[in-house]
Order: structure tokens, then sequence, then C-alpha cells
């Protein structure tokens, strides 16, 4: 097995995450060709992606097999697939395939990407990150997280 853990390729998140809808990108952003975006917050490196279905996605950037960056991933079947060996995640994270192993393999299981829940308000991509469950109530803030890198 060549996984990597977590928290070898993974970035910690920083202290300071609001337990509050913080914005992530917006929409327009993502109205490109091919939309899929680095995005950094709170010091984790991420990658935000409208999959095949149109529907949102924000996971960890780094694959935990040797660390390619999925920002280059292939949109397909819910998710992205990894540009390096294929490894398939679906927008919650979730390892859902790994081409090269048995056919009887259930490895891909064990292997989860950091994923935040993300929503589409106003012209803004939100998501949350803070301790628990996300708010109902999202309010959309005027200004990107103090964080928010690319
Ligand atoms: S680096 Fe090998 S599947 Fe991603």
């Amino acid at each position: 097995m060549n996984a990597r853990d977590d928290a070898e390729l993974g970035d910690a998140l920083e202290p300071g995450a609001p337990d509050t809808w913080i914005k992530a990108a917006n929409s327009a952003d993502l109205e490109i060709p091919r939309p899929v975006i680095p995005v950094t917050l709170f010091g984790q490196r991420l990658v935000l992606f409208r999959d095949d279905e149109g529907e949102l996605g924000l996971i960890g950037r780094h694959c935990p097999h040797r660390g390619a960056d999925l920002c280059f991933g292939r949109r397909e079947d819910h998710g992205l697939r990894c540009p390096f060996h294929g490894w398939h995640f679906d927008r919650n994270g979730q390892c859902v395939e790994q081409p090269a192993e048995p056919a009887d393999s259930t490895m891909y299981k064990t292997i989860k990407l950091p994923s935040y829940p993300v929503v589409e308000k106003d012209g803004a991509i939100l998501t949350y990150m803070g301790k628990g469950e996300p708010p109902r109530d999202i309010v959309v803030p005027a200004q990107p997280a103090a964080s928010a890198t690319r």
C-alpha cells in the first residue's frame, strides 16, 4: 500500500475558523470551462469544483496516494479522478475507486480526504469549517474569509 496518511499530505486546519458559513469563492469563479479551482482556507489547501452534475465539492487538494494535485483531476461520476494513477474521489472526499487494486479490494473505503460542506447563495460559494453542525441560517459575508487565498 502506498497511501500516505492525512498527517503527511494534509494541512492542519489553522485555529480561527469561525462557527459560521464563510465565503470560499464567488460563483463566477467557477463559471469557466473546467470549474476546478484551488482554494486555501485557514491553512488547508483545498480544491473547489463543480462536478459533472453541477454539484459543488470542496475537498483536500492533494491525493493521499502520491500527492498529485487534484486541481488537475478529471471531473467524472460526482467527483474528481486523480490525474496520476486514477484514484477517484466523490464530492465528500471519499475514495470510491482505485483502478490498480485487485477487483475485490476494499482498501478504498478507508481513504478519505478532508472535505467541507458547500452551499451557493446570492452569487457566493460558502463553506463551513467550524465545529459541529453548520448553522441553518446561511448569511453571505460581504468579504472573503480572512485567510482565503488561491
Ligand atoms: S497520486 Fe496516485 S492516484 Fe493520485
